[in-house]
This record gives structure tokens, sequence and C-alpha cells, in this order.
């Protein structure tokens, strides 16, 4: 079978779309890995029956409780599955918790930063301009600052480009829904500038 000898991993594995895909690839030889989240805990064989049926040996799919937010939970779901770290080999934790929260800052700073703003912002001159009626209020603007990293892959800044990606995203978003209500949305995406952050 085209997957023998190979492992699955799937976060979401008990999930609607999670155990459709596991089964298509069970069905070609795989073994799985499927990663459920705690609040899925006292389901968990109700869901994998549901999702999988009972002709498997224990060994074929192994469930793991992880919540991918969680990065100890991950690296744990990870370290857990038997001999899939050679011997003497473990993540470093100590890097990895730094990286994370770097990581973490990106995204804080770069895209939840402007979903808070962009809101406060909305909800603040749909309050104007309904205080403002029958006199038709001025159109409110959002400009928010993506990047060239929202478009391409910019080497070891992973976290960068999803969240200038996701803003762009997020902006789509703001332009439909608020659009009608006079609100418009953009993004800029300018190349390096020498700054602190440049
Ligand atoms: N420079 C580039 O090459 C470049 C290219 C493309 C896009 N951009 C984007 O352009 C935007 C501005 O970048 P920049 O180059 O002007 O960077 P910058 O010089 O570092 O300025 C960023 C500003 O945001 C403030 N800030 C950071 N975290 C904040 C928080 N949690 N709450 C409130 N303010 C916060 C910083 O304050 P502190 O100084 O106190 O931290 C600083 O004043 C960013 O979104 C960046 O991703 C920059």
């Amino acid at each position: 079978m085209a997957l023998s000898r190979r492992l699955a991993i799937i976060a979401g594995g008990l999930g609607g779309l999670g155990s459709a895909t596991g089964k298509i690839l069970r069905s070609q030889g795989a073994w799985l890995a499927l990663l459920y989240a705690p609040f899925e805990a006292n389901r968990t064989k109700e869901l994998l029956r549901k999702g999988y049926g009972k002709d498997f040996a224990p060994e074929e799919i192994r469930t793991y409780e992880c919540d991918i937010t969680s990065p100890s939970s991950v690296q744990s779901a990870f370290a857990r599955y038997p001999q899939i770290w050679p011997r003497g080999m473990r993540p470093r934790q100590r890097r990895r918790s730094r990286a994370f929260s770097r990581r973490w800052k990106h995204l804080n700073t770069k895209l939840l930063g402007p979903m808070l703003c962009s809101q406060a912002f909305a909800r603040l001159y749909l309050a104007v301009a309904k205080a403002a009626a029958p006199t038709a209020a001025p159109p409110g603007r959002i400009v928010s600052v993506s990047s060239q990293a929202a478009h391409v892959a910019l080497w070891k800044h992973g976290a960068y480009c999803t969240s200038k990606a996701g803003l762009m995203g997020l902006t789509r978003n703001m332009a439909s829904e608020w659009g009608p209500k006079g609100i418009t949305a953009n993004t800029v995406s300018p190349t390096v500038a020498w700054t602190e952050l440049g």
C-alpha cells in the first residue's frame, strides 16, 4: 500500500475532517497518531469508534491529548509517540520556549493589535455616525501596515509572515462587513525601511 510504514500525525484527528482524512490515510496503510483537544478527553473512545470503527490494532491508531495552543503540550505529545525520536534525542525545552515567546509577540502585536484597534475604531465610528444622522458622516478609513512579508516568504520570519498575511485576511473581512456601513479597510505593504524594527 502506498503509505505503509508511514506515520500520519493529525491534529484534530478525532474531528470531522480529521477523522475523514485519517480514514483515507489508514486505508492506504499509514499508522495514525491522533491529537485530540483536552476538552474532548471524555469522548475519545466514542469519537474514535465513530470516526474509525473498531477494526484496527492498538498500535495502528494511537491517540494523544494535546492542546495545540500550548508549546509544552505539543512538545510532550510529540515526545510520547513510541520510538519516534532517535535514542538520546529530545527537543530542547528552554530554547523552544524563548522562540515561542518571540513568535507570540509577533502574532500579538501585528495581528491581534490591529484587530483590537480596528474593532474599537469601528465601534466609535458607528456610534458617532448614528448620533450624526440624518447628516451623513464622512467615511471612516482603516489603513493597516502589512508588509511584503505577507506576499512572499521571508527566511526565518515564519511568525512575522503569518501575522502580516493574517492581517490581510482580517482587512478583507473588515472591508466586507463594514464597507456598507461607511468604513473602508485597506493595507499597505512596505518593503524594508531602516527603522528600529527594520
Ligand atoms: N521597517 C520595515 O522595514 C517594515 C517593512 C514592512 C512593514 N513594516 C511594518 O510597519 C509597522 C511599523 O514598523 P516600524 O519599522 O516603524 O517599527 P518601529 O520603528 O519598531 O515602530 C513600531 C512602533 O510600535 C510600537 N509598539 C510596539 N509594540 C506595541 C504595543 N504592544 N502597543 C503599542 N505600541 C507598540 C513601538 O513602540 P516601542 O518603540 O516602545 O516598542 C514603536 O513605536 C510594523 O507593523 C511593521 O511590521 C515595517
